[in-house]
């Protein structure tokens, strides 16, 4: 979403400037221009040659020895964003007292653009009242601050002060440039699958990993829409800013569901939702007997059907995992359901479904349109049924304003 956009990387003088080239790597990967300033420390634990390889670019660390004239200038705001990382308790004082005594320093004070702040030091170092204080004034002055987090450190302590992992950085860039087209729109996601208990140590459960849910909740959330994730169990960890409920069974799925429902514009759903539960639940372990056991089942509760009835004007998108005929029963669905949009995976083909982080899907709206999306990543899958609600959603306003 944000690709094509200009970032400056700056680097102080910290062991976690290691992970500085591999970031650089993901930016350029990902379609950014990305530039590179150093301080003159920093230069002592990563070199400048393997960023300006890495980036394409130039890398300035000394002042006097600028190509152009009034580079620091320049950079600082031909840019779309400055992150500094990691951020010394050197460098945030001096960017907090307005002191400009480098190439790097010299650039911060002359920023028009947003500055992502990354500190990375000494627990004890952190937690100096001079380093808070000028974290603080940074906060108030607009600096965004990447929280560091707290693990072993590279001088051995264990505590608050590592620089985040380079994936989750990259997160937050692409969150703080992302266009916020989804804010005003409340979104409920259901993801993974849910556990249907047959005793106190068995369950009937399916292959939903959670990984197609969570998308959608981190990109619409990026996008700037509040979302609320209802979450069958699973090992994802939950994307920074929604509000997450865990369910284990579809029954808790339903209650949960309908007491957000209230308060959203648009449901999708994309848990894989029990079908049927074991009709008794025993409270001790079944003990091993005869050659069969059979265990009675019993229709759940179909919660996207429950939506659609009493969805009025709001949203409602549906799932359908197929093996065959895929078209048609996802099209069965989103009638019977009454349904805006289905989005129809079929969960035979490789990589494809439940676990993988592709798909390959057909999203169907209720005016007939089909959408081939061919093989997708989870992701970029979740941002198109996004763009396809968001365009529902304008052309009902406008209705309702015409
Ligand atoms: O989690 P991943 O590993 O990333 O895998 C993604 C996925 C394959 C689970 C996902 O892309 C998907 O297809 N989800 C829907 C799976 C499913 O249950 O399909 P279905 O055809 O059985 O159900 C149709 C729709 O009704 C779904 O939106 C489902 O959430 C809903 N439903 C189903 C049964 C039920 N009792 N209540 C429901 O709300």
């Amino acid at each position: 979403m944000a690709k094509g956009k200009k970032i400056t990387i700056g680097i102080s003088g910290g062991i976690a400037a290691y992970k500085i080239p591999e970031l650089v790597r993901i930016l350029v990967r990902n379609g950014y221009y990305v530039r590179v300033g150093m301080t003159k420390n920093a230069t002592r634990f990563v070199s400048p040659l393997t960023l300006e390889f890495l980036s394409g670019n130039k890398v300035i660390w000394d002042m006097f020895e600028q190509e152009r004239e009034m580079e620091h200038i320049l950079w600082a705001q031909d840019t779309d964003l400055i992150v500094i990382a990691p951020a010394t308790a050197n460098i945030i004082g001096k960017i907090a007292n307005g002191i400009a005594d480098d190439f790097l320093s010299t650039m911060i004070v002359a920023a028009t653009a947003k500055v992502l702040i990354c500190p990375s030091m000494n627990t004890k170092m952190l937690m100096n009242p001079a380093v808070q204080n000028n974290l603080r004034i940074l906060r108030e002055r607009g600096y965004l601050i990447l929280e560091p987090e707290s693990g072993e450190l590279a001088c051995g302590a264990v505590g608050a002060g590592r620089l985040p992992d380079t994936e989750r950085i990259y997160e937050r860039i692409e969150d703080i440039l992302t266009e916020k087209d989804l804010s005003g729109l409340r979104i409920l996601v259901t993801a993974g699958p849910t556990r249907e208990p047959i005793d106190p140590v068995r369950f009937i459960s399916n292959r939903s990993s959670g990984k197609m849910g969570y998308a959608i909740a981190k990109m619409a959330k990026r996008r700037g829409a509040k979302v609320i994730l209802i979450s069958g169990p699973t090992s994802i960890s939950p994307p920074d800013g929604v509000e997450i409920y865990k369910v284990e069974t579809a029954d808790e799925m339903r209650e949960k569901v309908m007491e957000k429902w209230k308060d959203c514009d648009v449901a999708i759903k994309a848990a894989a939702v029990a079908d049927y539960r074991p009709e008794i639940t025993t409270s001790s372990k079944i003990k091993k007997k005869d050659d069969h056991l059979v265990i009675r089942l019993k229709r759940n509760p179909d919660i996207l059907l429950e939506l659609g009835k009493n969805k009025g004007d709001k949203i409602v998108v549906g799932f359908a995992a197929e093996t065959e005929d895929l078209i048609e029963n996802a099209i069965k669905k989103l009638r019977e359901k009454n349904l805006d949009m289905i989005v129809a995976n079929d969960v035979s083909k490789k990589d494809s479904g439940f676990e993988v982080d592709t798909n390959v899907a057909k999203i169907i709206r209720r005016d007939g349109k089909i959408e081939d999306t061919g093989l997708i990543k989870k992701e970029d899958l979740a941002n198109l049924i996004l763009d396809r609600v968001k365009e529902i959603w304008n052309e009902r306003r406008n209705a309702k304003f015409d």
